[in-house]
Order: structure tokens, then sequence, then C-alpha cells
């Protein structure tokens, strides 16, 4: 999703320095490039072989580098950024930045990019309310470098206040909200379905399945990012209702999510099926709770509308269609069996039997199957960055037409 854009990431000393791994680690995963420089006292928290192996480039470390070399080098990456990224940014490059001085590969390179620049800053609590730190954050603020705001918490020095590093996820988030700009969904209508569907037995019981709703949602976010307008419907879960939505129509039984998706189905140009729906329901439904007897309990059970096989016979030639295979054995070909049968365009497949790729977890990892055969498999990666190259495969089926 991130292809052909190149990040710079500026690391200077703090505790915080380990997050930053993780954030080069996403970031590769949603095929950017990234480029590592680190200060010296940056170093003294994460060996420079951990961004390396991490980015798989040359980590630019102050302390190896001769000055004859920044020069050449500091004008290439500063002009190969298309944003760069200072994490954690301490009080002392802070101060460096918001006052002109350039005295080291990372306060020269960051100095002469002409591409955007976000800040996350990390530090003691203290520090950062010190009003020279909040002096200068308001300078680069009014040059036009973006803050990514410390939270509040326990510091590791023992502290509570504001100052930790943003979490992950917050700085993906800015990093892609910088770069999608150009909305390349905008004006697109894109209805999602997430979590489960719960079929009522009696006003105390339920049928139901684990799905968390996380990848529907992580779905809505990422198109409204892209400029989409999003209708999600979703299923019984606890998460918050994202922001930018179109429409948000909440449902509990897969007929309720059959008649809003077929309420809502012409104006869409897209539809994603990740709602994980209950194929029956209890025949009857019991006004009073149900008495345990002595006896075993049979349950009769009625099939429910197969609501995707629906919208793939009834789908407009322009309307794109993505599936979701949720497999336990034989994925690959259930997963294929079902992108036909449904006559999606899109199947997303994924094992949920491997570590990661559960209904609950954050993470997913899955396979993308095409309509013409063209298959991917990517590795295992949260939900939320999955969601955008879900999107980008809409973007190119769209693309060729
Ligand atoms: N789906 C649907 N309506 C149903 C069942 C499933 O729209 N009644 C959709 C899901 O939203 C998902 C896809 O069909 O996009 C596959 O769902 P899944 O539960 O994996 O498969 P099923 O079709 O239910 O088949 P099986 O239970 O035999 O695996």
């Amino acid at each position: 999703m991130l292809k052909g854009k190149t990040i710079v990431i500026g690391v200077s000393g703090g505790i915080a320095v380990y997050k930053v791994c993780d954030v080069v680690s996403r970031l590769k995963k949603l095929n950017a490039t990234v480029h590592v420089i680190m200060t010296e006292a940056a170093t003294e928290f994460v060996a420079p072989l951990t961004f390396q192996s991490l980015s798989q480039q040359p980590v630019v470390v102050d302390m190896f580098e001769k000055v004859e070399k920044w020069d050449i080098e500091h004008i290439a990456l500063a002009k190969a950024a298309d944003i760069f990224l200072v994490a954690p940014a301490t009080a002392n490059i802070i101060g460096k930045m918001a006052n002109g001085i350039a005295d080291d590969m990372l306060s020269t390179t960051v100095m002469a990019t002409k591409a955007p620049v976000l800040v996350a800053p990390a530090m003691n609590t203290n520090m950062y309310d010190n009003p020279i730190v909040q002096k200068n954050i308001k300078s680069l603020k009014e040059f036009g470098y973006q803050f990514i705001e410390p939270e509040s918490g326990r510091l590791a020095c023992g502290d509570m206040g504001k100052g930790k590093l943003a979490d992950v996820d917050t700085i993906i988030q800015a990093i892609n909200r910088e770069l999608i700009k150009d909305q390349p969904m905008k004006g697109l209508k894109v209805l999602i379905t997430a979590g489960p569907t719960r079929e009522p037995l009696d006003p105390v019981r339920y049928l139901t399945n684990h799905s968390s709703g996380k990848m529907g949602y992580a779905i809505a976010e990422a198109a409204v990012l892209k400029g989409a307008e999003v209708t999600l419907i979703s299923g019984p879960v606890t998460l918050r209702e994202p922001t930018g939505l179109k429409d948000f129509v909440q449902i509990q039984t897969a007929e309720e999510m059959f008649s809003i998706v077929k309420e809502n189905l012409s104006e869409q140009d897209i539809i994603i099926k990740s709602a994980a729906v209950a194929d029956y329901r209890p025949r009857y439904y019991r006004d009073n709770k149900i008495k345990k007897s002595d006896e075993d309990l049979e349950l009769q059970l009625n099939r429910n509308p197969d609501i995707l096989k629906w919208i793939g016979m009834h789908k407009e030639d322009h309307q794109i269609i993505v599936g979701f295979a949720a497999e336990t054995n034989d994925v690959m070909e259930n997963g294929i069996k079902k992108l036909k049968a449904k006559q999606t365009d899109l199947i997303v497949i994924n094992d949920i039997t491997k570590a990661g790729a559960g209904f609950k977890s954050d993470t997913n990892k899955v396979t993308l199957v095409h309509k013409d055969g063209n298959e991917k498999s990517y590795p295992l990666m949260p939900k939320k960055d999955l969601a955008h190259i879900i999107l980008e495969n809409i973007i190119d089926i769209r693309k060729d037409g």
C-alpha cells in the first residue's frame, strides 16, 4: 500500500526507541522504503543493526560517519523522503530543529528536506511541560511541522504525566493520513459488513460466533481515510463507531443484516462482506425463558440467507464485491470455492487456526485471491494495515476495469 513511498525516520535517544522498531517493521510490511538515521544517543538504546535488519537498508549513524559523507548522503535522503518522521523526538532534537541548529546527520537532513515532517515527542513529563520545550514545539508547528502528541501515563522514569511516545498505531495512522492526501477512493460508495450476527433463542440466549468486528472496522476506517463514503453495517461488537462514516447501522440478526444490505445495495460501488454471518437461526423464538427439564434438549435450526451469494447474483456490472473466507482446513481450496460460488471479485482467505490470525486478534495473515486466479499471500500483520492492502487491491481492480 505504501509501495513507491520513501519514509525517512530520524531516531533520537530515548527509552521509546524500541517502539520505533515496530514502526519500521510495519511500514516495511506495507511495502514502503524506509531509511533510518540514528543519533549517537539512540544507539545506546537499540543497536543500528536492528534497524538495518528491519528496514533492509543501511542505517546512518552519526558517530560512524565522516563529515564529508554527510554532505552527499544527507541531501540524498532529504530529497528521497516522501515523509520524514522524527521518533522518538527528544527535547534536544526539537530544540535544534526549532532553532536552526544542524550539527549532526539527523538535524542536517531534517533541515534539508522539503517533505512533510512529523514529530513524535517522548520525554520526561517535566521536560515536556517546560516552557522552553513548549515554545520550540509551538514555533515548529508555526513552520508547518506536524506533531504526533505524546500520551499520558507512567513514564520510564516512574513519573506520571504526558510524555510517552504516541502508540505505534497512532504513528502509522498519521503517516497514512499524510500520504493518502490524494484520497484514491474519493466519491466512491463503499458498504462494509462487520462483526458477528446474533440469533436469539429466547429473551436471555442466542447463537453467535467469535467475530470481533476488528477487520471490518479497520477497513471502514481505512476507506474513510482514502476518501470513500462508507456505510458500515455492524453486528454486536464492543468497538467504537469509526469517525467519518456516511452511515452506521447496528443489527443483531442475519435477516436484519440482509434487509439493510438489500436496501443499500444499488447505490454502492464496492461491497465488502467481512461479517461472520450465522448460517442458521433457531426455528422458534420463545417469548419466555426456556426452563430446563431433566431431559436433553434438541434445537431445531433454520437456514439463514447467504447474503454474499445473493449480492453476487444481483450485483451490477460496475460493482466490486469482496468476500471473506475464514477456514480451518483445506483453506485455499475452500476459499476459492467460495470466491466462485458467491461470484466475488476478490476473496480474503485466512486460516483461523494459525497463531495471530483468529477472529479476536488484532492481527491477521491472509491470502487474497482475485476472480482471475491471481493470488498473493501476505505476512502476519495488524488488521489496520491489512485493511489498506485490501483496499489497494480493490483500487487496482477498478483501474484494470
Ligand atoms: N456470508 C454471508 N451470509 C451467510 C454466510 C456467509 O454473506 N449466511 C459471507 C460472509 O460475510 C463472508 C463469506 O460469505 O464474506 C464467507 O463466509 P464463511 O462463514 O467463511 O462461509 P460460509 O459461506 O458460511 O460457508 P461455510 O460455513 O460452509 O464455511
